[in-house]
């Protein structure tokens, strides 16, 4: 077994990359502008009241639309939704504008993009934003659910995708 004791970046990352995380991509809509983001830095804080949390890179400018809008969208991607991820990563280049011409986007209560055929749709108010370090933590606490159809989920894992 091996341990450190020094944590670069690259060691926390070479961890990070061993803990499987549900791929969602977070959404947010300000007066028109939306953004999107492919992520996996998201995960429960309580249930009651219903309350989730998402990490986004304080460094991009593009995510103060999250804290602008005051409201987001966490969109759980099922497996057939991989090449969704691939955008909205930028791993697929695309004006932000037509990101969101791929897959059907409606919206719930709170007006944050939702997708429509989403494994879950968590429609949030922000109640808290945080900065930590390179990120900001946005709590969000949840107005509206939509469950999807039960499908293979989109895990990222080891650098790559996988399917369960
Ligand atoms: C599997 C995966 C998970 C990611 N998770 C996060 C995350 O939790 N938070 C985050 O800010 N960026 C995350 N990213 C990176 C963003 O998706 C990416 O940097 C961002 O969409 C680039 O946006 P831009 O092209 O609009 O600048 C992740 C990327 C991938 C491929």
């Amino acid at each position: 077994m091996l341990s450190y004791s020094k944590i670069s970046p690259e060691l926390y990352r070479d961890a990070m990359a061993r803990y499987a995380g549900h791929v969602q991509i977070a959404t947010a809509d300000h007066d028109g502008i939306k953004r999107g983001v492919t992520v996996t830095a998201a995960c429960s804080v309580s249930d009651n009241p219903a309350t989730v949390l998402v990490c986004v890179a304080k460094g991009n400018a593009a995510n103060r639309t999250f804290v602008e809008a005051g409201a987001f969208a966490l969109n759980t991607l099922a497996a057939r939704h991989q090449p969704l991820a691939d955008v909205f990563s930028g791993l697929v280049p695309m004006d932000p504008d037509k990101r969101f011409e791929q897959g059907v986007w409606d919206k719930m209560e709170t007006g944050a993009p939702t997708l429509a055929d989403a494994a879950v749709v968590y429609d949030c108010k922000l109640v808290e934003a945080k900065d930590v370090a390179t990120h900001m933590v946005l709590f969000g606490e949840v107005q509206a659910i939509r469950l999807g159809e039960s499908a293979p989920a989109l895990i990222y894992l080891n650098r790559s995708y996988h399917t369960v």
